[in-house]
């Protein structure tokens, strides 16, 4: 449970909605919606999509959001994804404006209504999850399948479709990931990028596929993709079913929450699991980058671990510090925690940082911006897929802690008696086989 005195701020502006403070780390309602609406040209434009079904307020989710501070216009931009989850979504990638209705901010599809409308595949489809990196380029991950709550099907191949925030919203690639990679199940949704250029040219993009247990890699250079295989991207069965404020549902997905170790960590490890489980797995990236190593399964299997113990609950997304402190949503919790990866993964070395029964019912998005700031995408996803949406709820809410350093001081995530060295995964080897999950 929570240990933290809450402290309310009363403050209230268009951006920042309410303020509380956990110890001295600020954490703000950036904004909020209880039903999501877009900035149609005209009233009349949205009565007509409204009588044809292109657009049904209550079937609109936010799952992701990320922004970019533009040194130009010293404006923040910021962007949301509402996967096409049912019939009468407008648009899967949108731009939150200044705009609003009663409900909360409205959003212009991104990056216009020309591609949003459009009924072949080049424009955005189903959108999951975003990232935008340190060099302003914003990465959308295109699922490409439609309906899936309802008549789930693929509508379009998935693709990767990387837009320039810093040269007016420039596509500088879009790339179709072909059968090999993705099959007709696959549904690629979270994505992790590895880069050490300045500008970020030399990209390499992890892609989760929870339906087909399968980590995707992308090159960017190349414009070429590989498949990867192996036990640890699958879900554990008994732990299918999730509790989120009393509601329960099913959810048998595998791989879904992907982070990065920092760059100075030698290797560099991806550190992934599933949603249905509550064990965190890692990779050296060398590994994930080497072909001939991820094509012969006998050599790579051993390259990949799991950790022996377990987490609270399943979580989703993840993020990693710059000092290599694992921050991760905790579902059935409610809840932001931290595990410091210089330690096993136990549980005396996992801690909630942040709890709110209100604010973090189903944490669907999550991204650490230059290792300050805490952005976190709620999304009410437990009364969706049950059915039962209440009108007068806030049910997506972007959520921003100021800052995370502040939130982590004091934790025994911060303090490192070996003096902050991060895991070494040669020597955490555990057993791979005959175990129970
Ligand atoms: C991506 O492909 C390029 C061109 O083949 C190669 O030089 C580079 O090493 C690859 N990047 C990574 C990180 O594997
Ligand atoms: C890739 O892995 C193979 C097999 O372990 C190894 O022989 C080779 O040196 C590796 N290549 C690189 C670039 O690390
Ligand atoms: C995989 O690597 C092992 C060990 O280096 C080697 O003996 C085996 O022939 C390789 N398998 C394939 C299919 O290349």
């Amino acid at each position: 449970m929570l240990s933290f005195p809450f402290r309310l701020l009363l403050v209230s502006t268009l951006f920042f909605l309410s303020h509380q403070t956990v110890d001295d780390a600020t954490v703000h309602v950036l904004q909020s919606w209880k039903f999501v609406d877009f900035l149609y040209p005209s009233e009349e434009a949205r009565s007509v999509a409204r009588q044809q079904r292109q657009y049904t307020p209550e079937h609109v989710v936010i799952l992701d959001s990320d922004w970019y501070f533009s040194p130009d216009t010293a404006q923040k931009r910021i962007f949301v994804t509402t996967p096409n989850f049912r019939s009468g979504i407008p648009a899967t990638l949108s731009e939150v404006t200044r705009e609003r209705n009663g409900d909360g901010p409205l959003l212009r599809p991104f990056p216009s209504w020309d591609s949003a409308s459009q009924t072949t595949c080049e424009g955005p489809v189903s959108v999951y999850r975003i990232h935008i990196d340190r060099c302003g380029l914003l990465w959308a991950l295109d699922t490409g399948r439609v309906e899936t709550f309802t008549n789930p099907r693929r509508a379009c191949r998935p693709k990767l479709v990387i837009y320039d925030l810093k040269n007016n919203d420039r596509i500088i690639a879009r790339y179709e990931f072909p059968d090999g990679p993705v099959n007709d199940r696959s549904n690629l949704a979270s994505i992790a990028i590895e880069s050490y250029q300045n500008d970020c040219r030399d990209s390499v993009a992890y892609i989760a596929d929870p339906n087909t247990y399968g980590l995707v890699v992308f090159n960017l250079t190349e414009k070429s993709s590989y498949r990867v295989n192996h036990n640890f991207f699958h879900p554990f069965p008994h732990k299918g079913t999730i509790t989120i404020n009393e509601v329960s549902f099913d959810l048998m997905d595998g791989i879904i929450g992907l982070t990065l170790s920092p760059p100075t960590d030698n290797p560099r490890k991806l550190f992934f699991h599933s949603l249905a489980s509550v064990r965190e797995s890692w990779v050296p990236t060398t590994v994930l980058r080497n072909r001939t190593l991820i094509e012969n399964a006998s050599l790579a299997r051993s390259e990949f671990f799991i950790s022996e113990d377990v987490r609270e609950g399943q979580s989703i997304q993840e993020v990693m510090t710059d000092d290599g402190i694992l921050i991760y949503s905790l579902l059935p919790k409610m809840a932001i925690a931290c595990w410091n990866s210089a330690k096993p993964f136990k549980k005396e070395n996992q801690h909630i940082i942040y709890q709110d029964s209100e604010n973090l019912q189903f944490i669907s998005g999550l991204k650490l911006k230059d290792n300050k700031y805490l952005l976190i995408t709620t999304s009410r996803l437990q009364n969706y897929i049950n059915g039962d949406l209440h009108n007068e709820d806030v049910k997506y809410r972007m959520i921003v802690i100021d800052d995370v350093e502040q939130l982590l001081q004091g934790t025994p995530c911060k303090r490192t008696p070996n003096g902050g060295k991060m895991l070494s995964a040669k020597h955490k080897q555990p057993p791979r086989h005959g175990r129970s999950f």
